[in-house]
C-alpha cells in the first residue's frame, strides 16, 4: 500500500490550502496592472467610441490568438508575456464590458496614447486619464475587500508603463509645429516630468513597483524610415527622432533613481529597449530575425504604412522572419524576446532589478 509520507504532506498541504484568507486569497501574491500605449494595449481601444484607428481586424491576431484581439501585433504583448511569466492569467481590460475580477490587475493601455494631454488629444485615453481610472479601480476594490486587503494587493503588485514613443513620433508623423515651439530639453523634461507625476500618484495610492523601459531608436521603425525617403530621400534611420529617444533615455533612469529618495519602500526597473533594439538591428540573424527594416502587413514603402487588415495592403510569407508586424509594432517574436530580456535579463539591459526579482521582493 502506498499510504506514505507524501500521503501526509499532500494531506497537509491541502488542509493549509483552507486555512487561507478566502476573502482574497491573491492578494499578495504579486499583481500586474499596466499602463501606457499601444505596444502594451490588449484591447482597450477597440471599447473607445473615438476615431483612433481599432486593430480588432485580421490579421493583427494572426499567430497567437487566431483572431483579432485589438491587440497591436500578431500575437501577445509584452505584458501578456510578463503575466505568464509571473503565474498570472491574461490581464483584463479595464474598458473590457462586464464582471470584473481584478485582483490580478488591470491593463489600463491606450494604443497611442503618450505622457503629454496634447498626444493623440481626444483620440485615446493618455496617461492621466489612466491614472485617474486606475483611482477609480482602487475606490471600487476597496468596497469589495477593504482597505487593508486593497492595501496588501496594491503594495505588492508590479506597474509596468510603455510611455513616450507617441509623445516623440506623433508630432512628425501628424505635421504638427510643437517641436518647434519648446527646445528638446524642454519638451523631453515635460514628458518626463508626467511619467513621474504619475508613479507619484500611484505610490500614494499604495503602488510600489515600477517597471518601465527606455524607448527604441525611434527613427528605425519602418513608418520612420518611410518618413526619412519622403523627407530627405535618404534610406536609413530618421535621426531627428532618435536623438529625442536618446535624450528621453538619458533622463528617465535619473528621474526614477531620483524618486528614491522621496519614496520610502518605491523600487523600480528600467528596461533599456535602445540597447536590445540595436543589438538586432544591427545583427538580425543573431536574434533569429531575417527583415528589421520593412514591415510585415501594410502597404506603401517598405510596407510601413498602418493600413494592415485594411482594404488595401500587403502581408508578408512568413511573420517570423520580422521584427516589425506593421509599421511601428513589433511581431509577437520580437515582444517575446524583449518580455523575457524584462523578466530575467542581467544588470546590463535592465537596472537595478529585472521584473522577477521586482516581483519577488
Ligand atoms: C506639413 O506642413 C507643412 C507646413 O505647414 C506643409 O507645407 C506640408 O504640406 C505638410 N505636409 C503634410 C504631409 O501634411
Ligand atoms: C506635463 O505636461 C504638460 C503638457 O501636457 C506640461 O505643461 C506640464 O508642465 C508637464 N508636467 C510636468 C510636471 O512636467
Ligand atoms: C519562417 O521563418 C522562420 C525564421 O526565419 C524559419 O525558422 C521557418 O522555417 C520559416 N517557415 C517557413 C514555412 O518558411
Amino acid at each position: 500500500m502506498g499510504s506514505s509520507r507524501s500521503d501526509i504532506l499532500c494531506f497537509l498541504v491541502l488542509c493549509a490550502s483552507f486555512l487561507v484568507p478566502i476573502s482574497c486569497h491573491s492578494c499578495s501574491h504579486g499583481a500586474l496592472f499596466i499602463f501606457g500605449d499601444s505596444l502594451y494595449d490588449a484591447g482597450n481601444n477597440i471599447y473607445l467610441n473615438t476615431n483612433i484607428p481599432k486593430l480588432n481586424i485580421f490579421p493583427y491576431g494572426e499567430t497567437y490568438f487566431k483572431h483579432p484581439t485589438g491587440r497591436a501585433s500578431d500575437g501577445r504583448l509584452i505584458p501578456d508575456f510578463i503575466s505568464e511569466f509571473a503565474k498570472l492569467p491574461l490581464i483584463p481590460l479595464y474598458l473590457q464590458p462586464g464582471n470584473h475580477q481584478f485582483t490580478d490587475g488591470v491593463n489600463f493601455a491606450s494604443g497611442g496614447a503618450g505622457a503629454l494631454v496634447e498626444t493623440n488629444q481626444g483620440l485615446i485615453m493618455d496617461l492621466k486619464t489612466q491614472l485617474s481610472n486606475f483611482k477609480n479601480m482602487e475606490k471600487q476594490l476597496r468596497q469589495k475587500l477593504g482597505a487593508s486587503e486593497v492595501k496588501t494587493l496594491l503594495s505588492t503588485a508590479v506597474y509596468m508603463f510603455s510611455i513616450g514613443t507617441n509623445d516623440y513620433l506623433v508630432p512628425f508623423t501628424s505635421n504638427s509645429t510643437v517641436l518647434q515651439s519648446y527646445s528638446k530639453k524642454e519638451y523631453v523634461k515635460m514628458v518626463i516630468g508626467n511619467i513621474t507625476t504619475v508613479i507619484q500618484e500611484i505610490y500614494k495610492i499604495g503602488g510600489r513597483k515600477f517597471g518601465l523601459s527606455k524607448l527604441l531608436p525611434l527613427g528605425c521603425p519602418p513608418i520612420s524610415r518611410a518618413l526619412e525617403i519622403v523627407r530627405t530621400g535618404g534610406s536609413g534611420c530618421m535621426e531627428e527622432v532618435t536623438v529625442l529617444a536618446k535624450l528621453h533615455n538619458r533622463a528617465l533612469p535619473k528621474a526614477l533613481k531620483e524618486l528614491k529618495s522621496q519614496l520610502k519602500g518605491y523600487t523600480y526597473s528600467i528596461f533599456d529597449a535602445y540597447t536590445a533594439g540595436t543589438a538586432i538591428f544591427n545583427n538580425p540573424s543573431k536574434y533569429g530575425f531575417e527583415e528589421v527594416k520593412m514591415a510585415c502587413c501594410g502597404s506603401g514603402p517598405l510596407r510601413a504604412s498602418i493600413t494592415c487588415g485594411q482594404k488595401v495592403y500587403q502581408l508578408c510569407d512568413n511573420v517570423s522572419e520580422y521584427f516589425f508586424f506593421d509599421g511601428i509594432h513589433p511581431t509577437e517574436k520580437a515582444n517575446y524576446q524583449f518580455a523575457k530580456l524584462m523578466w530575467d535579463g542581467s544588470p546590463k539591459i535592465v537596472k537595478p532589478y529585472n521584473l522577477k526579482t521586482l516581483f519577488e521582493k
